[in-house]
Formats: C-alpha cells, sequence, structure tokens
C-alpha cells in the first residue's frame, strides 16, 4: 500500500461523518515529500461540515508547505468520490493543473486516475495575485509582463561553470528562480538558478542560469517545469548546454560536443504521471530529438569559426556519484560517447511540448577509469568555466542562424 493510500485510508477511519455516514479520507504529497491527510468532518448544520481534502490542506499549509503534487483521495464503494467544487479550487491554489488526483474505494482499488486541470473547468482556474499559483504559465506572465517588448524564440539552459556564455547576452530582465513560484530551484554549487531575458547577437532568447537536476531528489515531473515555462514564453527552440565527461580520450576535457542521441540511463522519466494533452502526447516519440538541421547549423558555425566540434551519443545518469569504470565500460559497450546527469530529461520533456531541441556538452573529464585521476566536482566546474567562452562565441555565431533554420 503507497504511503499516500495509507494516510488516506488512516484518515477515513476516523472520520466524522455521523449525518451523511459517508466517510472519506484525502491525503496529500507536499513538494518536500511529506504526506498530509484529512477527513471529512460533519456537524449538525449539515451540509455545513468540512471535507476531507479541506483538512488534509489545512494541515499541509499550517506546517509552511505552498505546494502539492499528488493527491489521494479514499471512500465508499464505486462510483468514485471526486472533490467538490470548493475543494477543486482549493487544490488549485496550490497545485498545478498536471497534479495528480486518483480516487480509491474502500479496498484501496484505484477507481479513477485524473488531474487537478482535467477536474477543473475554466471559471476554476482563478489564481491568487500574490502569484501563491504555482504553474509555469503564471510565472510566465510575471516575466512577460517585465520584458513586454521582447519575444524570445531561444530558450537557453547553462549548467556547471557555464555561466561565461550568459555574459554575452544584452540584458533586458534577470529575475531568481525563488522569485518565480513553480519552478525547482537549483541547489548545486556553480548552478546559479537565475532566468535572464534578452538577446544574444541581436535575437531575443531567454536564459536559464543553472538548472535543477534530479539528483538533488526533485519529483521527475518538477524537471519540465522549466522547459514549459521556456515554451509558455514563446520559445520555440530550447539549447541545453551542460558539463559532460567524454568515454572517448578523442573527445578530450575542454572539448565542445554536439549531442546526437541518448541513452537515459536514469531509471526515470519526466513524464512519467498523468499526461496534459495541452502540452504534449502520452507517447511521444524520441527519433531525432536532437534536431539534425539545428546540429548542421552549429557545425557550419563552428566550421567557419574554426571552432573543433565533436559529436556523440550522451548516456544520461542520475548521480550524483559519479560513474565506476566498470560503469563507464558498460555504457561504451552501450554505445555511449559522453556521460552526463543533466539534459536527457530536459530534452525529453522538451520533446513532448514540441521544443526543438539542441543538445550541446561541455567535457570536463575523461570519465572513470579513463584518466589518472578520478572525476571530481571542482574538476567539472574549473573546466567547464575553461571552455564556456569558447561556447559563448560559438552560440553567438549559430544563434542567427538556429532562429531562421527550418
Ligand atoms: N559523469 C557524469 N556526469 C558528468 C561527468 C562525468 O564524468 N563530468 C561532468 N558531468
Amino acid at each position: 500500500m503507497s504511503d499516500l493510500l495509507a494516510a488516506a485510508t488512516t484518515a477515513r477511519a476516523n472520520a466524522w461523518a455521523p449525518y451523511s455516514r459517508f466517510a472519506v479520507g484525502a491525503a496529500l504529497r507536499a513538494e518536500s515529500g511529506r504526506v498530509f491527510a484529512g477527513c471529512n468532518v460533519e456537524n449538525a448544520a449539515y451540509p455545513l461540515g468540512q471535507c476531507a481534502e479541506a483538512s488534509a490542506i489545512g494541515a499541509l499549509v499550517a506546517a509552511g508547505e505552498r505546494r502539492i503534487v499528488e493527491v489521494l483521495i479514499v471512500a465508499g464503494a464505486p462510483p468514485p468520490c471526486l472533490p467538490c467544487g470548493g475543494c477543486r479550487q482549493r487544490l488549485a491554489e496550490f497545485a498545478d493543473d498536471d497534479t495528480p488526483v486518483r480516487v480509491a474505494g474502500p479496498d484501496g482499488a484505484i477507481l479513477l486516475e485524473t488531474t487537478l486541470g482535467a477536474l477543473l473547468p475554466h471559471p476554476f482556474r482563478l489564481r491568487p495575485p500574490t502569484a501563491l499559483a504555482s504553474e509555469p504559465r503564471a510565472a510566465a506572465d510575471r516575466l512577460r509582463e517585465a520584458a513586454n517588448t521582447l519575444s524570445p524564440v531561444i530558450g537557453l539552459v547553462l549548467g556547471s561553470g557555464l555561466d561565461a556564455v550568459a555574459a554575452r547576452i544584452e540584458t533586458v530582465l534577470e529575475v531568481d528562480s525563488r522569485d518565480l513560484p513553480g519552478l525547482p530551484v537549483p541547489a548545486v554549487e556553480g548552478h546559479r538558478g537565475r532566468i535572464l531575458l534578452g538577446r544574444l547577437a541581436g535575437v531575443p532568447l531567454v536564459c536559464l542560469r543553472g538548472r535543477p537536476h534530479l539528483y538533488e531528489g526533485h519529483p521527475p515531473a518538477a524537471i519540465a517545469r522549466p522547459l514549459r515555462l521556456l515554451r509558455a514564453l514563446g520559445c520555440r527552440i530550447v539549447v541545453l548546454a551542460s558539463a559532460v565527461g567524454s568515454l572517448r580520450p578523442d573527445i578530450g576535457p575542454g572539448s565542445i560536443a554536439l549531442v546526437s542521441d541518448h541513452l537515459n540511463l536514469f531509471g526515470i522519466n519526466p513524464l512519467v504521471g498523468p499526461n496534459d494533452d495541452r502540452i504534449g502526447p502520452r507517447f511521444p516519440d524520441l527519433v531525432d530529438l536532437y534536431d539534425p538541421a539545428l546540429r548542421a547549423v552549429l557545425r557550419a558555425a563552428a566550421a567557419s569559426r574554426g571552432v573543433a566540434l565533436a559529436e556523440g551519443v550522451l548516456a544520461g545518469v542520475l548521480g550524483p556519484c559519479f560513474e565506476t569504470p566498470a560503469e563507464i565500460r558498460m555504457m561504451r559497450v552501450l554505445g555511449a560517447d559522453l556521460v552526463g546527469m543533466s539534459m536527457v530529461p530536459e530534452a525529453i520533456a522538451a520533446r513532448h511540448g514540441q521544443l526543438r531541441v539542441l543538445g550541446i556538452g561541455v567535457v570536463t573529464n575523461l570519465a572513470a577509469g579513463l584518466a589518472p585521476s578520478p572525476p571530481s566536482h571542482a574538476e567539472t566546474l574549473a573546466q567547464a568555466a575553461a571552455a564556456a567562452d569558447r561556447l559563448g562565441a560559438l552560440l553567438e555565431a549559430a544563434v542567427p542562424e538556429l532562429v531562421r533554420c527550418p
């Protein structure tokens, strides 16, 4: 039995429902992972009782939590007991439209699985004015208000040590990820968590300086949110740049490498959970995920500037450990040339939302077992910083062509 189901079932057993005789338990998972449960509490002025969802929300908010990522309700036998209109709106104050809502019967069997968005008619989609709202569109609106003259077409995601690329951007607005409710905030040294609107080589773009990683403990779906923000801001192309290790001695530290394809070895996927059909299909295909035409543009830009550009398959791993030498040998057999702890789930989320993807790895080290000294985060940061200016120059040359690329 899942922790949510156990909590909702226990709460239901304590429900105070002497008037309706219909006991309900609800359990909510907060973004921190903590679970809060509640039951319905009736009184003699029935039907002015309190719903189980409202009780659970009260407990969650009183504990200082502000975001709900999963909802489970346990009630009587079918038909499934959906949240009432008031509770749907209560949930919407703290949850995204894609938040899963499951309803179980008394035996724990799931009777219905949906999302909060699917339960909310338009009039219920009002958001509080102070941006407790947490879906990417709310963040997009705030950014859009502040930079209403810019129509960004490219999103640029910069990872560890690649800040020097951002220095080339003519900034219109820079905000902290923390000021945009609903976005996971990067927590690793070298990942700043800033969002910048501006122009690179005259091309309007949004740059995410720093990215959240799954190894920080974010739920997989949270990794999709920055990509959905870029999409909501109007971006149609996303350039994902990150530090990577190389499995090929001929692609040494300091190299810049196009990602041609990937092996998802994370064991998880940012699209797990209910699908939001308004963003993309349930089963997106990943053929040519790393857009061949955009790659050709980058190759041409590199050739014209005399910048060496490698290319290879990226193995995406959860981290945070660097790999063992045996794992690296395994990945080599599987066909990987590069290895990294970000990019792959972002590329999947981008594809789901019909963004064209360009993946660029900055090689910071030879992977475990291939160099005399083991890989380290300090080395990653230092090598990425050393290559960042070259990457910035390359992107400056390529970006005007990328936006013209059919
Ligand atoms: N492994 C995984 N991720 C990395 C590496 C590595 O060797 N270097 C930079 N990111």
